[in-house]
């Protein structure tokens, strides 16, 4: 799929996303290139209809365009829950486990996951896999000790690097790192999840993992709804 066709079918699924708003909702507002033209929407719907929300965002980047465009935002400790959050993901497996995380906000997008009655993604085709793995895994460090994190995770076989912004090492919205492994096949993802937030340094890790209520998935005959649990 060309980038044209894929962004074609990201604003797709971000607006159908939604239509699932309803007005006096609470909402989670995820990270990335999707969820950009989700907010574009939701924008679109609070400035036409007067709809009538609040939302805690994963970024301090979707914050921002959220508030260009007139949405409430709040901090997330301000709010009991949230009904609706809606987030993109890297890749979703076909027991809908997903990894998340190549915007760098998946420490934010986890703890926003948690406070959700109702979680959903919003996808292109491209994004679903048989199995997780061919993405780099997002690991987010904190930056002391990094490079011995870093070493321990090379000798484990799991090929890290580091995720760069220009030539500086990439910072979260929580001035930590990322760390990107190379894996190609994830076998079982409940045990590498356990294995790496065990090490000490390691803040989250981008495997999001039997979470997810409801996937939009964006294709070349318009949105279909998958249906996790
Ligand atoms: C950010 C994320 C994003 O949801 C994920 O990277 C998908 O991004 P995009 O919609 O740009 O493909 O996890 O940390």
């Amino acid at each position: 799929m060309d980038q044209t066709e894929q962004n074609k079918l990201k604003a797709l699924v971000g607006q159908e996303a939604v239509k699932y708003v309803k007005d006096g909702m609470l909402l989670g507002l995820g990270t990335g290139s999707t969820v950009r033209y989700m907010v574009d929407a939701l924008g679109k719907r609070v400035k036409d209809e007067g709809l009538n929300i609040t939302a805690a965002t994963t970024s301090t980047r979707t914050t921002k365009q959220a508030e260009s465009l007139g949405i409430k935002i709040v901090s997330l400790d301000s709010l009991d829950h949230l009904d609706l959050v809606i987030d993109g993901a890297d890749e979703i497996s076909d027991d809908f486990q997903g990894i998340k995380g190549g915007g760098g906000a998946l420490l934010w997008e986890k703890i926003v996951a948690n406070t959700a009655k109702k979680y959903m993604w919003i996808v292109d085709e491209s994004k679903l896999v048989h199995k997780l793995g061919k993405f780099p895994l997002p690991v987010e460090v904190i930056p002391f000790g990094s490079v011995h994190v870093f070493n321990r995770l090379e000798k484990m076989g799991y090929k890290p690097t580091w995720r760069m912004d220009g030539d500086k090492k990439f910072l979260t919205d929580e001035k930590n790192y990322i760390i990107d492994l190379h894996l190609g096949e994830i076998d079982k993802p409940h045990e590498l999840y356990d294995k790496l937030i065990k090490m000490v340094g390691v803040v989250e890790v981008g495997l999001f993992l039997d979470r997810v209520n409801d996937v939009i998935v964006g294709t070349a005959n318009g949105p279909v709804v998958k249906h996790a649990r």
